[in-house]
């Protein structure tokens, strides 16, 4: 078990970083990093969706939303919290390797692997707008987990929802 980005989190506790302990995934990779906030949705620099966690534990909203529709609409395959199950792959370690853009692919397009078995599919969710009105929050949810970020089970703190989000989320939901 020597994935590299636990040896350059190793290196990055020496220098004392801000660092979770369950996964060994630095707060500092610039795919998680908080770069910048709009409208309470917080994002890297590169422009992709991430999560914000206080130091007393509150998350923001879209997190909190996407630890609901994650239970909803994606647990029955991918297990509880998104830790995988003997069926479909563990999701929180997904959103942090995968690219961002993949990840939205495979949710909105479906996905089989070649020469899988007929019953390993990964739907295509592209005109649920159950899911695609949130499939951010599902995202960044997904990825506070698998960073260590967050632990299992529902975050008891969160920022209240913007009114941005309430508009783009009512638009969006028709
Ligand atoms: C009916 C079962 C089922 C449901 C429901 C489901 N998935 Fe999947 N998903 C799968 C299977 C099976 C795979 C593996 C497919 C493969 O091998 O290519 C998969 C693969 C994925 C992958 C690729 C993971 C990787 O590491 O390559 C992503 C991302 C994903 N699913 C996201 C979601 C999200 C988000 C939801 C909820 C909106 C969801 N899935 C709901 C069955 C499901």
């Amino acid at each position: 078990m020597t994935r590299p980005h636990i040896l350059i989190a190793a290196a990055a506790l020496v220098a004392g970083s801000a660092l979770s302990a369950a996964e060994g995934v630095s707060m500092d990779d610039p795919n998680i990093k908080v770069d910048y906030q709009e409208d309470g949705r917080y994002f890297t620099e590169d422009g992709v969706p991430t999560f914000n966690v206080a130091e007393d534990g509150t998350v923001d909203w879209p997190t909190f939303s996407g630890f609901r529709r994650y239970h909803a609409e994606c647990h029955v395959c991918h297990g509880p919290d998104g830790e995988g199950s003997t069926y479909a792959p563990a999701l929180k370690e997904s959103a942090v390797e995968m690219d961002y853009y993949d990840f939205l692919d495979v949710v909105t397009n479906g996905r089989r692997k070649v020469g899988a078995a007929e019953n390993s599919v990964m739907p295509a969710f592209g005109v649920n707008p159950n899911v695609m009105c949130y499939l951010d929050d599902i995202y960044t949810y997904l990825k506070a987990h698998g960073s260590g970020a967050i632990d299992r089970g529902r975050p008891a703190k969160k920022e209240a929802k913007s009114d941005v989000y309430a508009e783009t989320e009512n638009a969006c939901m028709g």
